[in-house]
């Protein structure tokens, strides 16, 4: 029976603006998700428009705005990390926010205390034997970039963010090995419903077409900087199943897998778009602005590994009338075989390792699970201590699942758990949706004295670490 890796990164994953604050703090810009506001719209966490911007500067002093605090993990990093490692951690998926070195994301040179805030966090993590694995872009843009251009839909964001990617490479050489581009890339259209009207495709696919470009150029310079740069796509993974054995449901759940997944994993892995694409495209009347320089970068900046989140399943219908549930951003019917989070995700570990094989199979390529976790209330008792059993059960099945994957030949190199510690939803912004193994005294109001502590998720995870997944018990 096949085990995990010897050197398998177990860990678990962050990002800048859930977890830092200090915003403004030693010189930070704002970004978008400054102006993500408490259960706001969903789709700004990864697509803000200036409509979106303007309404939510037009309520500036009475809208709650959660990610301007974070956890608190710019000052308390010290702290969280050796939490972390008293787990075990092998890795830890952190991103790196844009307008803390760029704060507007004009200037040429970036923040020199920015800079110093990333070293110092690598150098605690290597400090305890941690290795890095950093998101150079978790959804993040500076906010001039929404005012000027309606975010990722113009190219003249792409220098930008190049100079940008490239600094981060090139300063992070020898603290930092495992680099992943955007952050769930394909939520762009993936969560765009079908019956929008035509600009919105025509702008999401231009948007990732911008952001392909750029992910490429990254990945093309990161492997002149270090050729042993493993540098990868990060794909929301959701995996899809069809709700009836309708012929025209398998074929609708077919089309769903090709917008949804294969599409940004198929133009980042063999570095062309697909013959679906076109499909696709005609469905809304795209016409993409693609120069021939454009598709010489995406040829030459194909990853090296495929990392990817999975939280649900979703099974979809071309009936009408069927239960619907809800995702972070996404919808499906009810399945009756799968179990539902507070939050209403579909809740299966048996997706997990569907997941795994079917993309393993298709690029042949390491994969990484970079997000997995279960967001619950959680409750703090006289003592405080806190009994997360429904956790604890949800990380068991899932981690089965991958092994089942891996004995299946699935090469699988590292899982990094959403998020370890408590932190700032995505979606939402909710503090009461809490995923940690570490429990974070921070409540929705922004009311909490912000300390940490250890739920019963902790000690069990830090067992399944030094077993190397093999004690699950
Ligand atoms: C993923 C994102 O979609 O899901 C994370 O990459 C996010 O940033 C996670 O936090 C869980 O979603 P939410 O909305 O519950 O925080």
């Amino acid at each position: 029976m096949a085990k995990f890796p010897k050197n398998f990164l177990w860990g678990g994953a962050t990002s800048a603006a859930q977890i830092e604050g200090g915003r403004c703090l030693d010189g930070k810009g704002l970004c978008h998700l400054d102006y993500v506001y408490f259960r706001g719209p969903k789709t700004p966490c990864n697509f803000m428009l200036k409509k979106d911007l303007e309404k939510a500067r037009a309520e500036e002093t009475t809208l709650n705005f959660p990610n301007r605090r974070g956890i608190d993990f710019f000052h308390r990093y010290k702290e969280d990390i050796a939490l972390l490692a008293e787990m075990g951690f092998k890795s830890f998926r952190m991103s790196i926010s844009w307008t803390r070195l760029f704060p507007t994301g004009l200037e040429e040179t970036p923040d020199p205390e920015g800079v110093r805030f990333y070293h110092d966090v690598f150098a605690e993590l290597h400090r305890y034997g941690i290795e890095p694995l950093v998101t150079m872009i978790h959804y993040e843009l500076p906010i001039i970039f929404v005012e000027k251009y309606d975010g990722w839909v113009s190219p003249e964001v792409i220098p930008y963010c190049f100079r940008y990617l490239k600094f981060l490479i090139d300063e992070y050489k020898d603290e930092v090995k495992y680099w992943l581009t955007f952050n769930e890339i394909n939520n762009t259209i993936n969560f765009l419903p079908d019956n929008m009207p035509d600009e919105y495709f025509q702008d999401a696919y231009q948007h990732l077409h911008n952001q392909f470009v750029a992910s490429a150029k990254a990945v093309k310079i990161g492997h002149e900087i270090d050729p042993d740069n493993m540098i990868g796509c990060m794909i929301c993974g959701i995996t899809y199943y069809p709700h009836t054995d309708d012929p025209k449901d398998i074929l609708f759940n077919r089309h769903k897998w090709e917008k949804g997944i294969f599409y940004c994993g198929d133009v980042q892995c063999f570095g062309y778009y697909p013959t679906y694409a076109k499909r696709l495209w005609d469905e809304h009347n795209v016409k993409l602005d693609v120069t021939e320089e454009d598709l010489k970068d995406l040829k030459e900046g194909t990853i090296d590994i495929y990392t990817f989140s999975y939280y649900m399943s979703q099974s979809v219908t071309t009936h009408k009338g069927e239960e619907v549930t809800r995702g972070n951003m996404s919808t499906g019917t009810r399945n009756e075989y799968i179990q539902y989070s507070d939050w209403g995700w579909g809740f299966d570990p048996d997706g997990l390792q569907y997941y795994l094989e079917m993309i393993y199979n298709r690029y042949e390529r390491p994969l990484i699970v970079t997000e997995n976790g279960l967001g619950a209330y959680d409750t703090v008792e006289e003592d405080g201590s806190i009994h997360d059993d429904y956790r604890i059960d949800y990380f068991r099945k899932h981690i089965a699942s991958m092994k089942k994957a891996v004995e299946n030949g699935v090469d699988l190199l590292g899982y990094t758990t959403w998020g370890p510690i408590d932190l700032v939803a995505a979606s939402t912004g909710e503090m009461r949706k809490r995923y940690g193994f570490i429990y974070v005294d921070k409540h929705d109001d922004g009311t909490g004295t912000l300390a940490r502590s250890r739920k019963d998720s902790f000690y069990w995870y830090k067992k399944v670490i030094a077993s190397n997944g093999e004690d699950l018990e």
